[in-house]
């Protein structure tokens, strides 16, 4: 490609996704959905793909009413955990919309259990769900946008649990995440020579639903207010926060950015 070709590129097309289609998986709450309907807004055709079928039809229902109703279409119970789920969920993309350019690797976990009574069971679950996860979605991906040649752009959610463990009683899922960013890196080496870029995104603490419900024993808001007075910028991040990291990611402003972890922190990791 021609090196100057980026600076001849109009603001307006590096900010589009029209033609794009992308998958985001967790896509029935919280970050996930904030994503999708970012991407859905920014012109890409959306799979929402997620364990709970019900709420990704309430997710597909609020975007198809306030876009065109094919831009969106649910991969109802998708788990992430199962490779074949995996790979059944690329083919039901490629089948619906013709291609797959944007997989975010958004699903996960975050059950707390302390070190020392922490079953085998509990541990494996959220490395199935959050490492292996991403390593099934990213796999299957990768094989369909190796295959069409026309490059793509993989997202995986962390946390910015991976450099600083904020809490005790989350070892499996810091070191889930942390695995994620290693992750990130080794496909960003792998997968840059077919055009496709791999990045991470690791945001503190998000007061989504299921985030407020894991503090309820701790504090609940009055825990995210805490948190919010020890980030440099004075508050948490919101859903939409994230949503406009993945989609600055995904987007041609970010051509040349890959292999990198993108925080979400306000500044708080700086201090
Ligand atoms: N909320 C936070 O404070 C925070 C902070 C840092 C990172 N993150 C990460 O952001 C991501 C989203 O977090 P959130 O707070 O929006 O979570 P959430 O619980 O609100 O949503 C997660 C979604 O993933 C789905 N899911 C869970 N297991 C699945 C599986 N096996 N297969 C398919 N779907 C499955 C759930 O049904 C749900 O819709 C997660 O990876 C989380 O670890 C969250």
């Amino acid at each position: 490609m021609d090196e100057q070709e980026p600076c001849r590129t109009p603001l307006s097309e590096l900010v589009s996704l029209a033609g794009r289609v992308a998958v985001v998986t967790g896509a029935a709450h919280g970050v996930g959905a904030a994503i999708a309907t970012r991407l859905v807004e920014a012109g890409a055709r959306v799979v929402l793909a997620d364990l709970d079928v019900t709420g990704a039809d309430a997710v597909a229902a609020a975007l198809c009413s306030a876009h065109d109703g094919e831009m969106v279409a649910v991969g109802g119970g998708v788990d992430v955990s199962s490779s074949t789920s995996m790979a059944a969920l690329v083919a039901r993309t490629v089948e619906c919309f013709g291609r797959l350019d944007i997989w975010v690797n958004n699903a996960g976990v975050y059950p707390r259990a302390g070190l020392l009574s922490m079953t085998d069971d509990q541990w494996l679950k959220v490395l199935d769900i959050n490492l292996n996860g991403v390593f099934y979605g990213s796999r299957a991906a990768a094989n369909e946008m190796v295959g069409r040649s026309e490059g793509g752009v993989i997202v995986n959610v962390s946390s910015a649990s991976a450099f600083r463990a904020p809490a005790s009683d989350l070892a499996h899922y810091v070191a889930s995440k942390a695995g994620v960013v290693g992750l990130t890196r080794a496909l960003a080496t792998e997968l840059g020579p077919h055009g496709i870029r791999v990045l991470s995104v690791a945001p503190i603490l998000v007061p989504t639903a299921n985030a407020l419900a894991l503090l309820e024993g701790q504090g609940g808001a009055d825990a995210v207010s805490a948190t919010a007075a020890r980030v440099p910028l004075r508050r948490v991040p919101q859903a939409d926060d994230i949503a406009r990291v993945v989609f600055f990611a995904v987007s041609g402003l970010a051509g040349m950015v890959s292999g990198s972890t993108l925080l979400v922190d306000g500044g708080q990791l700086s201090g």
